[in-house]
């Protein structure tokens, strides 16, 4: 049985936005069997609600309703779908309290970062919103006299995507504000820990006046719903975000119908302090890299390497500045680092941590993560950090910071390099030479360069080797979601 509203353990301004149910075709529906799955939160352990555990059946259902939609929904002006998603763009701004009080309970992370994910979740519609109008073409020289060629683009039909729980807005609006605006329509299955974020989102797509069966959002256990989009020839495209393990899993059930694919997918950053640094400004961004959302971002700072001459002077910074960070539930005022979203991601943060100690780190700031109190974890720094330890190979997704020193500018673009992905890399150096150097050695889809904070709508975000494939946001997001279309034009 759904938990009834009245049990909701906050009071939202807009009660609708809290929905235990799934948005298919423009309808509200349960799963056939009439199975809900639990969600929690992660803060306290405490179900919030439930949603319906969807399947097979009615995964097939959403892809029939995507794809009459698409036939509709491709022929709309692109002015015409530029300003749905505008609609639906303001609706999400004007309801960020709410949506932003969702995110903190289903998923933890504090309410001024949960709001300030509304807006950037928000940012990415609205910038589609204007590359809809800006799908432009071609004209190439003919091959011959009386020959035009003219490239134009054309929606890939009906796509999906799968998304994760350290974003739970952003990396869906990221997804359906560029397939929308190419003229696709979207399947999105949120991950099992934060689907009402994702179902409020539907809602508010549904207010603003995307047509029914445009944007449909799908709970329920990932294997059936993954297996049925990815075995239909009905679906174009998929994109995911999420580890490079499923990912890769996706890709191969993805060739069976030559599918599109979209990969955001794990990373391991490094962040280089070189000699050369403003090294206050190194601490600011390794603070906004390191801890936003407590650690849990593709893009967090995994590795400092830090070089020799300014290694104790950076130590002794981030360990000060460390000092700010406040441990509690999300809608504690002035907490900056929430719980983590479950038991299982605490344990990775005190294996990494048990692992380094074991190989001869020193713990310089934060107490031992012993695990005792639910999912929080204190921030910790560790200095000594060699590159066998377990941390320097997989993400800890927790607020831990390890400190590697350096030598040479050669052994830290080694360093930095030596891992199979290449999500995020970050640098601080004001040396000019230095800087198109490094920014060109490091194998990497995005490098903050004396910057901390990379992510932003207008810009391509995607990894290179195992950490992923194609690029979100900025104009590229929309080419992922389009095919080009060449027409050779004779006898003119
Ligand atoms: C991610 O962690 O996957 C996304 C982070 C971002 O968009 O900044």
């Amino acid at each position: 049985m759904a938990t009834s509203k009245q049990t909701f353990p906050i009071s939202l301004k807009h009660s609708a936005l809290f929905q235990q149910a799934c948005y298919i075709g423009g309808e509200w529906i349960q799963s056939d069997s009439g199975d809900m799955i639990d969600v929690d939160n992660p803060a306290n352990g405490k179900i919030i609600g439930r949603v319906p555990d969807c399947g097979s059946a009615e995964t097939a259902r959403a892809i029939a309703a995507a794809d009459t939609a698409f036939h509709r929904w491709k022929t709309k002006t692109a002015n015409e779908r530029s300003e749905l998603l505008y609609r639906w763009y303001e609706l999400m701004i004007e309801h960020t309290d709410d949506l932003g009080a969702l995110m903190t309970l289903e998923q933890g992370k504090p309410l001024a970062e949960a709001k300030g994910e509304v807006n950037y979740a928000a940012s990415f519609i609205k910038w589609f919103a204007e590359e809809a109008r800006r799908a432009y073409g071609e004209t190439i020289p003919g091959a011959k006299p009386d020959q035009h060629i003219v490239v134009t683009r054309q929606p890939v039909g009906v796509t999906c995507c799968i998304t994760p729980w350290n974003f739970p807005a952003a990396m869906i609006t990221r997804k359906a504000g560029a397939a929308l605006a190419a003229g696709c329509s979207m399947i999105v299955r949120p991950a099992e820990a934060t689907p009402f974020t994702a179902l409020a989102l539907g809602y508010l797509a549904q207010q603003a006046g995307i047509p029914d069966g445009v944007l449909n959002v799908i709970t329920g256990k990932p294997k059936p719903i993954a297996e049925t989009l990815t075995s239909s020839p009905v679906v174009r495209k998929l994109s995911f975000t999420g580890s490079t393990g499923v990912g890769s899993q996706l890709m191969a059930q993805c060739a069976q119908h030559i599918q599109k694919v979209s990969l955001e997918l794990g990373g391991n950053a490094p962040f280089l302090v070189f000699d050369d640094a403003d090294i206050d400004k190194a601490v600011e961004g390794a603070m906004a890299s390191k801890f936003r959302n407590t650690g849990q971002t593709c893009v967090c700072a995994n590795r400092f390497l830090v070089q020799d001459s300014v290694h104790d002077a950076f130590v002794e910074k981030l360990s000060e500045a460390m000092k700010s960070l406040k441990v509690g539930d999300g809608f504690e005022e002035g907490v900056t680092q929430s719980a983590l979203i479950n038991r299982a991601a605490v344990e990775k943060v005190q294996q990494h941590y048990q692992d380094a100690m074991s190989k001869g780190a020193t713990r310089v700031y934060g107490p031992v993560p012993e695990g005792k109190n639910g999912n929080y974890v204190e921030p910790i720094l560790l200095t000594g950090v060699t590159p066998d330890m377990q941390l320097c190979h997989e993400e800890t997704f927790g607020p831990l910071a390890a400190i590697i020193r350096f030598k040479t500018e050669d052994e830290a673009i080694r360093l930095a390099n030596d891992t199979p992905y290449g999500l995020a890399a970050y640098f601080y150096s004001q040396n000019i030479h230095r800087v198109w150097r490094v920014a060109d050695a490091l194998e990497s889809g995005i490098i903050g360069v004396n910057e901390g904070a990379v992510s932003n709508a207008a810009a391509p975000f995607g990894g290179m080797k195992a950490s992923g494939l194609g690029r979100e946001g900025s104009s590229h997001g929309m080419e992922e979601y389009q095919e080009i279309k060449y027409l050779c034009m004779g006898g003119a």
